[in-house]
C-alpha cells in the first residue's frame, strides 16, 4: 500500500516528517518545552537530549515506514506543527497495528486529538489496510485513555504490572482499547 503523506482534517491536518534538520529543530523543542507534560507517560522523551536525538529518531521511522512497519505523522494548526500521532507494530499478517500520540500542552484540550485519531482511522480502515487498532495507555493516563474512549475504543482489559515506568519507579498497568474494522462507523 502507499501511504499518503498527508491525512487532511476540519481544522488540524497530519503531515509525515522528513529526515531534516528542519524537522529535527522542530519536534526537539517542541519536546524539549513540554518535557514535564510528557515524561510520566513516554519513555523516550528522557533519551531526547539533542537535535540530533530527533534526527535520528527521523531516520529511524523513514527506515521503518519503508518496511511498513510504523508510519509516524506530525500534527499541524495551519503551519504550527503541536504533536504527533504514530501507528506502530503493524502487522501485515493480521492486520493490526497500535496508535501512540501526544500534543504540547498549549493545545491540550480543543478535541484536536480526537480528530488525529480519527484520521488515521478513518485512512488505515477504509483502505482496508488494517483490522484492528489498539490503543495501550498508563491506567494512571486519564486523558490518554478518555482520548481511547472519546474516539469509540472498546477497554479489552488492564495488563497488571505490565511494564516498568522509570519516571514513577513502579511497575505500571497498562490499559488496552481497541477498536476492528467492524465497529468503525
Ligand atoms: C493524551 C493527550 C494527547 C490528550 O490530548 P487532548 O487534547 O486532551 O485530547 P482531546 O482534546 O482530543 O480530548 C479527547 C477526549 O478526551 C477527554 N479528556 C482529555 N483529557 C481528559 C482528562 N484529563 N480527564 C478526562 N477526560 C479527558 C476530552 O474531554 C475529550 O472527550 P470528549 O470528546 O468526549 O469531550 C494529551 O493529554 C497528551 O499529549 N498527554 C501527554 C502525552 C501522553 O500521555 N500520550 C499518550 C501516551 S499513551
Amino acid at each position: 500500500m502507499k501511504i499518503k503523506k498527508k491525512l487532511r482534517g476540519k481544522r488540524i491536518h497530519l503531515q509525515i516528517m522528513d529526515a531534516s534538520i528542519e524537522n529535527a529543530e522542530k519536534k526537539f523543542l517542541e519536546v524539549d518545552r513540554n518535557r514535564a507534560h510528557l515524561q510520566p507517560w513516554l519513555e523516550w522523551v528522557d533519551e531526547t537530549k539533542r537535535i540530533e536525538d530527533s534526527l535520528r529518531h527521523l531516520f529511524a521511522c523513514e527506515s521503518e515506514r519503508k518496511k511498513g512497519k510504523k508510519i509516524e505523522y506530525g500534527i499541524y494548526l495551519k503551519k504550527k506543527y503541536i504533536g504527533n500521532i504514530g501507528v506502530f507494530d503493524i502487522s501485515k499478517k493480521h492486520k493490526s497495528a497500535e496508535i501512540g500520540y501526544w500534543l504540547s500542552k498549549d493545545f491540550i484540550g480543543n478535541g484536536y486529538m480526537k480528530e488525529a485519531v480519527e484520521l488515521v482511522e478513518n485512512y488505515f480502515f477504509e483502505s482496508s489496510f488494517l483490522h484492528r487498532l489498539q490503543i495501550k495507555c498508563d491506567e494512571k493516563n486519564l486523558a490518554s485513555a478518555a482520548v481511547a474512549r472519546a474516539c469509540g475504543y472498546q477497554l479489552e482489559g488492564i495488563l497488571r504490572g505490565e511494564s516498568w515506568n522509570p519516571y514513577s519507579q513502579s511497575f505500571r498497568n497498562t490499559c488496552v482499547f481497541s477498536k476492528l474494522v467492524s465497529d468503525h462507523k
